[in-house]
């Protein structure tokens, strides 16, 4: 019905564009009904003269439910549509290719799992899951590809993330979506989507090798050497000082306190940064030393991609 949405380019559009139709076309529908019986109401049943007494009455039964049990059934549709696909929305695929994201004032970098960095540009292949794995060095911005139909909050605090996976050729826009500063609203992007063969090309382009820097996991490997993470952590499995890091990545972890931590992003982040917040159960009293501000941005990055090959 409404043709002003952006073209639809990835696999949600057609699922969001039916959603927003579906609340959009009922919403329409029982505005024009209700406007129209109020107004022949007022007519039919207006005063015609100083005698005209209206009938008392205290209730119908029947209208009642219906006007309760309709709505109700519409609103179910509306929650379980709504539900089904930001269920989706929130559970990326495993095989997602992953990238990662910062929003700084006022501009996005982007860096692939090859060390490839770039700046207001994401290339991601057709007909791929891409995972947006995304983080502010400032303030809070807002990631939004209308022709994705994706947006999240990019925060300073934690990482958040959305996915999506496009199915058409094309350059789209990339816009943030929370108010910034002063330039927010140039704080604009350009997302391409080409075939699986100009993206590897793209990706391994040694024209620019300024653009290229080492991979993520592998800065975080140089990194785990150097800040003697090795020291108390082994990769193999091997109990050491701290907890061994074989497999950490995604995995459910005990704390002292008895909850249990799933390690993703955040928690991992947290791990090295804050290295006191959580103590895994079993290590309590040894202290790791904290990283806060001795890790830039791209270290920690690096680290969190090497723990996940572990
Ligand atoms: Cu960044 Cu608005």
């Amino acid at each position: 019905m409404f043709t002003f949405m952006p073209e639809q380019a990835s696999e949600w559009a057609p699922y969001v564009d039916w959603l927003n139709d579906y609340i959009t076309n009922i919403s329409v529908f029982c505005i024009l009904g209700i406007t129209a019986v109020m107004l022949y109401f007022a007519i039919r049943y207006r005063r015609r003269g100083p005698d005209d007494v209206t009938p008392y009455i205290t209730h119908s039964a029947s209208l009642e439910t219906a006007w309760t049990v309709v709505p109700t059934v519409i609103c179910f549709f509306v929650f379980y549509y709504g539900f089904e696909s930001y269920h989706e929305m929130r559970n990326p695929p495993a095989n997602a290719m992953e990238v990662n994201v910062t929003g700084v004032k006022w501009r996005w970098d982007f860096e692939y799992s090859n060390g490839k960095r770039t700046t207001n540009e994401l290339v991601v292949p057709i007909g791929r899951a891409v995972k947006l794995i995304m983080r502010s060095q400032d303030t809070t911005h807002s990631f939004f590809i209308p022709a994705m139909r994706v947006k999240e909050d990019v925060l300073s605090t934690v990482y958040s993330y959305l996915w999506f996976t496009p199915t058409k050729l094309g350059e789209y826009h990339i816009f943030c979506a929370e108010y910034c500063g002063l330039q927010h609203s140039g704080m604009l992007g350009k997302l391409r989507v080409v075939s699986e063969g100009e993206f590897g090309d793209y990706l391994y382009d040694r024209q620019d090798p300024e653009a290229v820097e080492l991979p993520p996991a592998e800065l975080g490997k140089l990194k785990f050497a150097e800040k003697g993470c090795t020291a108390c952590h082994s990769i193999d499995g091997s109990k050491g000082l701290g907890p061994s890091l074989k497999g950490v990545f995604g995995g459910d972890h005990v704390m002292s306190d008895g909850s249990v931590v799933k390690a993703d992003e955040n928690y991992i982040r947290e791990s090295i940064v804050y290295s006191q917040k959580k103590i895994v159960k079993g290590f309590e009293g040894i202290v790791m030393p904290a990283f806060e501000g001795q890790l830039s941005e791209a270290e920690v990055n690096g680290l969190i991609a090497y723990l996940k090959t572990l």
